[in-house]
């Protein structure tokens, strides 16, 4: 049968107490509500609806890239109101798969599952056994064990309470008798919520089967209402995330302290020490060592790189046999050719670096190109802002600069020059020779020290 999906993403989040909509928070450094979307996509869908609320337009412009169709619900009526505002879309030979877009664990397997044990004519309902069932709608089954309706854990009674068999939220129902079942409901609950959990025993009172499945793993049906689960279930994430790449042969130093917000790819023998952060898309060769709190975001890495503890590249390509680091800062738009060094406290911004050059101390190189063969000394400035505009320096192969050089762009330095220490470059300097701008040092001879003066 052909498959809609709706995702429920509409409820004020009043426990995030955040003014950004709960779908935006992130998991994994993605968007809660875009975990849900990826896994309703993995279903080949024809159609899949986002309901969205009050603070919904911030949503729609951060994911206005996804195949979704956006669906407004004005005031959170409840669950069973926001089904209801996508009703008119539906297509009435279809079955409809309800998610919820704070659900964002769970997996294509699951949902697979129960696509594949709910029947024509039948309803499907994702339950789960869990020790602490607090907040969530219980199921309630008579003495035979057969189904009869969801109660939420705020309409419930103790005994009620105590049952261990809860609601995910997640079901796949007949769209043909989705118009009948929504119009019969209520909102006679403490919450004054029209809930579209009702809809079980309206299945249930029409002679309509419905059929349970569970989840393959416990934590696909926990929910974020509030901080402390969203920080549950990135710890979640992230565990079953290293252990997938450890299995793919990735070395974790230790698997929990380990978050990856993007994506990975991996030669072999690469080394993740600690604390270690990985943004955006990052590609690491083969025999590497990433050193503890190292944050790489977007960033390309060739073989045998060694980037040593407490380095932040940004939007960076790294070429073989690179140094990096401790404490080095590389940002976008740099490129490391190969065997380059890169030292502690040095920022390098939209530099190209050439090959086998160094930079090993203390030093700021921005809007650079720099040859094979260079060595630049400790605390040397780029001097490449005027105040309103930004200018470049080149430096050719083999170029020898002393420590404590500022080079006030737009300059060049002739390939094979030796800069002497100390010096303030304002102009191009030529190839092969010497160069210094320093003043030059003087001793005056016979010259006294002052001496403390007598109080009177
Ligand atoms: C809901 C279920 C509960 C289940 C739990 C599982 C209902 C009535 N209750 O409770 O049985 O155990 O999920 O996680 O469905 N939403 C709208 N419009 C609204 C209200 C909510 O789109 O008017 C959306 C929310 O954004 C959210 C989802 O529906 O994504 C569930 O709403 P929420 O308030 O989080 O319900 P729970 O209390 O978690
Ligand atoms: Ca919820």
């Amino acid at each position: 049968m052909n498959l809609s999906v709706i995702i429920l993403a509409a409820g004020d989040g009043k426990r995030m107490r955040s003014s950004i909509p709960k779908g935006l928070h992130e998991l994994a450094g993605k968007p809660l509500i875009q975990h849900v979307i990826e896994v309703a996509q993995q279903l080949n869908p024809d159609n899949i609806y986002v309901v969205y609320g009050r603070r919904g337009e911030q949503m729609m412009s951060q994911l206005q890239d996804l195949q979704v169709s956006w669906v407004h619900q004005p005031e959170p009526l409840g669950t069973g109101d926001a089904i209801k505002k996508v009703l008119p879309q539906l297509n009435s030979a279809h079955q409809v798969l309800i998610l919820c877009g704070d659900v964002p664990l769970i997996t294509a397997n699951t949902l697979k599952k129960l696509i594949k044990t709910t029947r024509e004519n039948t309803a499907g309902w994702i339950t789960a056994f869990v020790d602490d069932p607090f907040g969530l709608g219980r199921i309630l089954r008579d003495d035979e064990g057969n189904l009869q309706a969801i109660i939420e854990e705020r309409d419930a009674n103790v005994a009620q309470k105590s049952i261990e068999e809860i609601n995910t939220g997640i079901c796949l129902l007949p769209v043909k008798y989705l118009s009948k079942w929504l119009s019969q409901l209520d909102n006679q609950n403490v919450q004054g919520e029209y809930y579209f959990t009702d809809i079980l025993s309206r299945a249930l009172a029409d002679g309509i089967q419905v059929i349970t499945t569970q989840p393959e793993l416990p934590e696909e049906i926990l929910g974020v209402n509030d901080k402390a689960q969203l920080a549950q279930l990135e710890r979640i994430w992230q565990l079953n995330n290293a252990e997938k790449l450890m299995q793919n042969g990735l070395t974790l130093r230790d698997p929990a302290r380990f978050d990856l917000r993007g994506t990975l790819q991996f030669g072999k023998d690469v080394v993740c020490d600690v604390n270690v952060i990985i943004s955006g898309d990052v590609t690491i060769g083969n025999n590497c060592y990433i050193g503890p709190n190292v944050y790489l975001h977007h960033v390309k890495i060739a073989d045998n790189v060694r980037i040593s503890a407490n380095t932040v590249i940004d939007t960076a390509v790294i070429g073989n046999d690179c140094l990096i680091g401790p404490f080095s800062r590389i940002r976008p738009e740099t490129i490391l050719h190969n065997k380059a060094k890169i030292g502690n406290f040095v920022e390098i911004k939209k530099s190209e670096i050439g090959e086998g050059s160094k930079v090993n101390h203390l030093s700021y190189i921005g809007d650079t190109t720099m040859g094979a063969h260079v060595n630049i000394g400790a605390g040397t400035i780029t001097c490449n802002y005027d105040g309103v505009n930004k200018h470049k320096t080149t430096i050719e192969d083999d170029v020898f600069i002393g420590s404590s050089t500022q080079l006030v762009a737009p300059l060049t330095v002739g390939h094979g020059a030796t800069i002497g220490a100390g010096s303030a470059i304002t102009q191009d300097v030529p190839s092969d020779e010497l160069t210094l701008a320093r003043t030059k040092q003087v001793t005056i001879e016979g010259w006294h020290k002052p001496q403390k003066q007598e109080k009177e």
